[in-house]
């Protein structure tokens, strides 16, 4: 049985935000939630700690079996466990985390769990070029762990050690009942170290076992905007290198970022910087050019996303091509074969299998059938300044340029609309339709000199 305790009562000074540091994004979620993520497979119970932004915190965690224990003042690590520890059953190990240690690997903590198994207490440590900052791992002349020393409580001789305590340790459950009411508020700080149990545990004679974590990115904390930086790019290059042996071409992957799900078939390529956000799902041989921004959008197989193009909440069909420097906005569903071209927002609007719109269009609450061609700087006006109202251009319907179409409005199918139209009837199909004054010329005109 394993109970886990994460650490989220902090309020993250050194990072000099309002909100609390667990809460900060990292690949499009929290870094709790990471935390969580990755210790659900593995644990009978997850008990967080929460103090700061308590309320916050506990709804932006998206797993409902979590039992939330409150830490009213921040006096420490260890005084943050005492507030878990009544939830933790004696005979199961605990797992203690940090919220702000969001990249381990569930095998990880699995290898860390089966090293406590003979000794009752193992320790996850790193070796660091830089070990400034963390707590350092003291041993004496047999390797054995003796005391974890915090950075601000070295002395020069403990400075030097470059082995760390990267937070993370897994404890049987009576062991930590006994010594996590034995701490002390000695240490610079004045606050009640979690690490100080491990002392505690030496001197009653446990032997504490120790996983040397062989990836440094794992396990590094985050405590300033410089790391939360640091790690996002970690993770991001990880996600691209996977997604990569799956065969998705990345052209740069240190320009990719993912912040949520991707899912994509054979042959795709991603060109630099685009932002995948929420779950998208590519089809076949989708092309995207650099610079989009494709959230929660389902694209089909040979579609192309032309550079500088913005698709959210949208299904574009297979074989179509969106932008170059389109918008596709909410509820918007491109058919196959269909176009949409520079300059064009869509919103909430169906446009069928073979339909274009290629130039400075903005077409909004409408419904555009099979092969219609939309001309350029063609405007759906949708709204009239209290409601919303549709467009519906048939099959085959040809609008010209430049044309309004003041909504609600209906144009049949293979109707004609000439260029410069303002059309606030509806549209019958097959004819020509246009609202146009007749050009004139003024004969005897000359232009003043
Ligand atoms: C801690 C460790 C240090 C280790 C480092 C690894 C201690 C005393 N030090 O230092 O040995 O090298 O992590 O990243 O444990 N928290 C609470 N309540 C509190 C205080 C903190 O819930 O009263 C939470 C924080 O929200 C955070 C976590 O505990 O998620 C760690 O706290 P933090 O202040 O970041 O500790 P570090 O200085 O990084
Ligand atoms: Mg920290």
């Amino acid at each position: 049985m394993i109970d886990a305790i994460i650490l989220a009562a902090g309020q993250g000074t050194r990072m000099k935000s309002n909100k609390a540091k667990v809460l900060h994004q990292l690949g499009g979620k929290s870094l709790l939630q990471h935390v969580v993520d990755a210790i659900k497979p593995l644990s009978s119970s997850i008990n967080i700690v929460i103090g700061n932004d308590a309320e916050l915190v506990k709804n932006s965690i998206n797993n409902h079996s979590i039992n939330w224990v409150l830490q009213k003042k921040q006096l420490g690590t260890g005084h943050a466990v005492q507030q878990a520890t009544s939830n933790i059953n004696g005979e199961a190990t605990c797992v203690i985390l940090y919220g702000d240690v969001p990249l381990f690997s569930t095998n990880t903590i699995k290898s860390l769990i089966s090293k406590s198994e003979s000794t009752g207490f193992s320790l996850l440590s790193v070796i660091l070029d830089n070990p400034t900052g963390y707590g350092r791992i003291i041993r004496d002349k047999n390797k054995l762990i003796k005391a974890i020393v915090e950075d601000k409580d070295t002395n020069r001789q403990e400075q030097k050690i470059d082995e760390i305590n990267t937070g993370i340790m897994a404890i049987q459950g009576s062991l930590l009942k006994k010594y996590i009411t034995q701490l002390e508020t000695d240490n610079s700080q004045g606050e009640l170290y979690l690490t100080d149990i491990v002392k505690i545990a030496v001197k009653d004679s446990v032997t504490i076992s120790s996983l040397v974590c062989d990836n440094v990115s794992e396990v590094m904390g985050i405590n300033d905007k410089n790391q939360l930086a640091e790690a996002e790019r970690i993770y991001q290059q990880q996600q691209a290198k996977d997604m990569m042996s799956n065969g998705l071409t990345i052209k740069d992957p240190s320009r990719f970022d993912c912040r949520g799900n991707l899912i994509f078939g054979k042959d795709c390529s991603v060109d630099i910087n685009v932002v995948f956000e929420g779950e998208n799902e590519l089809g076949e041989n989708v092309l995207i050019a650099p610079n989009c921004i494709i959230k929660n959008a389902k694209i089909g197989d040979h579609a192309e996303i032309k550079a500088n193009t913005i698709i959210d909440n949208a299904v574009i069909g297979s074989h179509a091509t969106v932008g170059p420097f389109a918008r596709i906005r909410p509820e918007t569903k491109v058919g196959n074969n269909a176009r949409i071209g520079n300059f064009v927002e869509v919103k909430k609007s169906s446009i069928d299998d073979g339909s274009k719109v290629p130039h400075l269009s903005y077409v909004g609450d409408s419904t555009i059938g099979q092969n219609v061609n939309v001309g350029a700087g063609v405007i759906t006006c949708n709204y009239d300044g209290v409601n919303k109202h549709q467009t519906i251009i048939k099959n085959g319907a040809f609008i010209g340029s430049d044309t309004q179409l003041i909504a609600p409005v209906t144009v049949g199918e293979n109707a004609t609309i000439g260029a410069g139209s303002t059309i606030t009837q509806d549209v019958p199909g097959e004819k020509l339709t246009l609202s146009r004054k007749k050009q004139t010329t003024i004969p005897n005109w000359k232009r003043k000199k």
